[in-house]
């Protein structure tokens, strides 16, 4: 039976037993929207005006002809962009939120602490029962930080780092002024930022420039012993270029969040190297209200004809 709802939100990422959830936190701003899962076959499409979503299946929102925003359940816009029928003129709004910064923050400092401290190979050491007391890493205060991409993100996560002691370096497409740190931008700017680089954080959005960057020659720059922290997106590292450089023993370590293809596959090698932690993209995975009251705020926006919060720009492509 086709819903009566004149209109709706559809969500891809909760099923049946979440969505009374997400119905609360709606009610009392929109006691007309209806809330729907992704697949409830009562939903009229015709009714259906936003879209909350994770890697949607391609052509789904080109079938929404009332739809009037799209709302990406991440802070990255890829997984939606990558489907060729999606309708241009539709706009999507970013899930940028207090929370996503905090827990960005949250890991990035983790992981910096794990690549100085050596954890890498003290995990390594631990496996093969081995005491090791020369695994006694270095200095925060004698690290410095390049944060590729400093955004929404990467800002709040330099401030963390400098707050913990740690010297830090952004870079960026335009040039920024941040307190306590050195932004650069460019191709020169970057250069100059890899070779003072003892751990490079990737928080870059996925775009046609940013893909493949971390490559041979940008591993290359980089001092002896420095260690690399991807949370960006996994396009964004060549990870052949990665097993080379922590094969020759130029990188120490890694820790990755972000893989081109997740899950990441049983049998990538990436998975089994002595140097390399992996998590399951989690740096930054919210809270079921933060991402609840940030939709509210995209649609009180696009009701009352405000600019939308966390818009995605098409002409600089994040
Ligand atoms: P923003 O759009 O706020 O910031 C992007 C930053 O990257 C900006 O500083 C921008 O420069 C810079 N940038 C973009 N393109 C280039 C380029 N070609 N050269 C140099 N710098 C560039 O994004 P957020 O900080 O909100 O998010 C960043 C990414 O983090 C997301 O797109 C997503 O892929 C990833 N992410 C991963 C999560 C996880 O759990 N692993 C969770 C959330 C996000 P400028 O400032 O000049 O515009
Ligand atoms: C995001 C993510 O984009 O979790 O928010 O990767």
């Amino acid at each position: 039976m086709t819903s009566l709802a004149k209109n709706t939100l559809l969500l891809n990422f909760v099923g049946d037993e979440g969505i009374e959830e997400w119905r609360q936190f709606f009610l009392p701003h929109f006691p007309d929207l209806h809330i729907a899962a992704w697949n409830d076959r009562s939903v009229d499409p015709a009714s259906v005006h936003y879209a909350c979503v994770w890697k949607p299946e391609r052509g789904r929102l080109a079938s929404f002809p009332a739809l009037r925003v799209i709302l990406s359940e991440g802070a990255g816009v890829d997984h939606i962009l990558s489907d060729a029928t999606l309708p241009r003129h539709i706009p999507v709004t970013r899930m940028v939120t207090t929370e996503t910064a905090a827990r960005m923050a949250d890991y990035v400092v983790m992981a910096s602490y794990m690549l100085v401290r050596q954890i890498p190979a003290i995990v390594q050491a631990q496996r093969q029962q081995r005491w090791d007391n020369s695994l006694t890493g270095r200095l925060v205060s004698e690290t410095t930080i390049g944060i590729l991409g400093v955004g929404q993100l990467g800002s709040q996560a330099a401030q963390r780092l400098l707050l913990n002691g740690f010297r830090v370096n952004g870079w960026s497409r335009s040039g920024k002024t941040l307190p306590g740190m050195t932004c650069y931008s460019g191709d020169s700017g970057l250069q100059a930022m890899l070779v003072q680089s003892d751990i490079i954080v990737n928080l870059l959005p996925d775009t046609a420039e940013t893909r493949g960057i971390i490559n041979d020659d940008f591993l290359a720059q980089l001092p002896k012993g420095a260690g690399i922290i991807n949370v960006g997106r996994g396009h964004q590292l060549q990870s052949e270029a990665l097993l080379r450089a922590l094969h020759r023993n130029h990188l120490s370590g890694a820790v990755l969040d972000v893989f081109p293809s997740e899950p990441l596959p049983a049998d990538n090698p990436l998975w089994r190297h002595p140097g390399i932690i992996i998590t399951g993209h989690v740096a930054s995975l919210i809270s079921t209200h933060a991402k609840a009251h940030h939709a509210i705020a995209v649609i009180k926006a696009d009701r009352s004809g405000q600019p939308l919060p966390m818009l995605y720009n098409r002409e600089s492509g994040y």
